[in-house]
């Protein structure tokens, strides 16, 4: 089996090869943690967020859209707390220089420890077989109880250190657990500090009158301060939501995982606002919700799991990730907040303007509870790329390398192919194009051999492959090739609009959930 390294060298050399994601500004070398998005990547992230926005916006009578500004006031990240606690507490290794989040070193040796226990249970899974009891099992064996109390005893010590701001401990923990810089083995460590994550920016032509400025973090607040314009501009009832999806920024200490962590990336939140006292209900329906959404893409139950916060950020009173496993393991994809009414109240401080709902219900005005759903786009297109693509070995021996891409999800629905690039072949294939693309992206490719052609399709995820041969000029027949089982079947050209759209249409996926 190939190791996990290896798989996501492959994942990111395919996602250049073949015009998915390129390093930012690489004539010059690149620049670190930043990454564009090519003629095939721009497709699958545009899909990827319509998905997104068809399932929360358009499937939600009491969701809306909103498309605010990076740029915002400047008080708004006072208020919001991200001048003073949007820090990640760092630690530098003396001997490599190299430098890492002192919370990521000691979270990747707890779950080291859950993997022992996963590891013992599948042990013991594979001994008793169907009369395993994994619910017994976890709570008596000594093993597996001893790992996993240890795991919870170091994180809930780190959670408790770094909500006391005591760095010293978190320093201490990572002595006593002896762990050791990945790079070079060594455990000569600095002290922690902390390092707040915001890019800078100025706003205004000379130097004295400019205003300092943040490019934002996360795109929740600028929609918190429009909380009240959207409520009575949509007359809009709680409990309601607002979505978004745009662009953040954070000043990445390790950035060293492709498109999983970047300086500049694109965030798909949504904030529901709830009476208060209901949020806790209404955090549980979105933990469901949500994973129900990934669910749906079918890349396989066993790639997610929740991940409750021991640690909670300064607005919280209730987070969970769900975690996927990417190349690297099991990580964050998404997070789930119950954010209380701290945002609103801290801004209704800050701004001195009322933030409130008059409920006609309770005939009562409030400041609502927020429960927030905050998806990364890029780290979905790296669990969704990573995941689909797969070498496999076939029939006759052969190999091939395939991009199982949700069909849903794919840049290019079809390619059309003429068998030749003659006999009047290429106009039919050309008409054909221009019968489908008015409903599904589909492209033109006659160069090579078919066979060779199919093999190109099925590394860029291309779910349907349509081959016109001379049989089409007498019968208005072609060949449609399906990327997953290469099956191919002779079908009449009026047949394939509705061939592809049962495959593809958004509607088809979206009712899974
Ligand atoms: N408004 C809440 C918020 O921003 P977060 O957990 O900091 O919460 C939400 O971020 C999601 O944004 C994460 O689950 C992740 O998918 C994505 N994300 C965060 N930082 C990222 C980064 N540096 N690069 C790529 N995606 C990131």
């Amino acid at each position: 089996m190939a190791k996990q390294e290896d798989i996501f060298k492959n994942v990111v050399s395919h996602a250049k090869e073949y015009g998915f994601i390129f390093p930012s500004s690489e004539v010059y070398d690149g620049l670190s943690a930043v990454y564009d998005y090519a003629q095939n990547g721009v497709e699958l992230k545009k899909n990827i967020r319509e998905y997104w926005w068809k399932a929360m916006v358009q499937m939600n009578e009491n969701i809306v859209g909103l498309d605010a500004a990076i740029l915002m006031h400047p008080t708004t990240w006072k208020a919001s707390g991200h001048v003073d606690a949007f820090n990640d507490p760092l630690i530098d290794n003396k001997d490599s220089k190299r430098r890492y989040r002192a919370d990521v070193l000691i979270e990747d040796y707890a779950e080291k420890l859950n993997q022992k226990a996963q590891k013992e249970i599948d042990k013991a899974k594979a001994r008793f077989g169907e009369a395993f009891n994994e619910q017994e099992f976890v709570t008596t064996n000594a093993r597996v109880m001893e790992y996993k109390s240890k795991q919870r005893a170091i994180l809930e010590r780190m959670a408790r250190s770094l909500e006391n701001e005591d760095l010293a401990d978190v320093k201490l923990l990572i002595e006593e657990l002896e762990i050791a810089c990945p790079e070079s083995g060594s455990k000569n460590w600095t002290e922690v500090r902390q390092f707040n994550l915001m890019f800078g920016t100025k706003l205004g032509a000379s130097a004295d009158s400019a205003m300092d400025l943040y490019l934002r973090p996360e795109t929740a607040q600028g929609i918190f301060v429009n909380f009240l314009n959207v409520q009575k501009s949509g007359r809009m009832k709680v409990p309601f939501g607002i979505a978004q999806t745009g662009k953040a920024f954070r000043n990445e200490i390790v950035a060293r995982q492709f498109i999983f962590r970047m300086r500049e990336f694109e965030q798909m939140e949504m904030q529901f606002f709830v009476r208060p006292g209901e949020e806790i209900k209404w955090y549980e329906h979105w933990k469901e919700t949500r994973l129900k959404w990934h669910l749906s893409l079918g890349l396989g139950e066993n790639k997610y799991r929740f991940h409750d916060h021991e640690k909670l950020a300064h607005y919280a009173n209730a987070a969970a990730d769900i975690e996927f496993d990417f190349p690297f393991g099991f990580k964050e994809l998404e997070g789930i907040h119950s954010r209380t009414d701290f945002d609103l109240k801290a801004h209704e401080q800050y701004s001195g303007r009322k933030l409130q709902y008059f409920d006609p219900e309770l005939n009562e005005n409030y400041v609502p509870y927020v429960v927030e759903t905050s998806v990364g786009l890029d780290r979905m297109f790296l669990a969704v790329f990573a995941t689909s693509l797969q070498d496999e070995v076939l029939e006759d021996g052969s190999s091939r390398t395939v991009l199982k891409l949700p069909a849903v999800l794919a840049p290019t629905k079809a390619a059309i192919l003429p068998l030749v690039k003659k006999d009047g072949l290429p106009e039919i294939a050309h008409k054909i194009i221009a019968d489908l693309k008015w409903d599904f992206n589909v492209s033109y490719d006659e160069k090579d051999a078919v066979g060779r052609r199919y093999r190109r399709q099925d590394a860029l995820g291309t779910p349907f492959c349509i081959t016109v041969d001379h049989q089409t000029m007498e019968d208005q027949t072609v060949t449609i090739r399906h990327r997953d089982t290469m099956k191919q079947d002779r079908v009449n050209i009026t047949e394939l609009k509705n061939i592809i759209e049962s495959e593809v249409a958004m509607k088809n996926w979206l009712m899974k959930m």
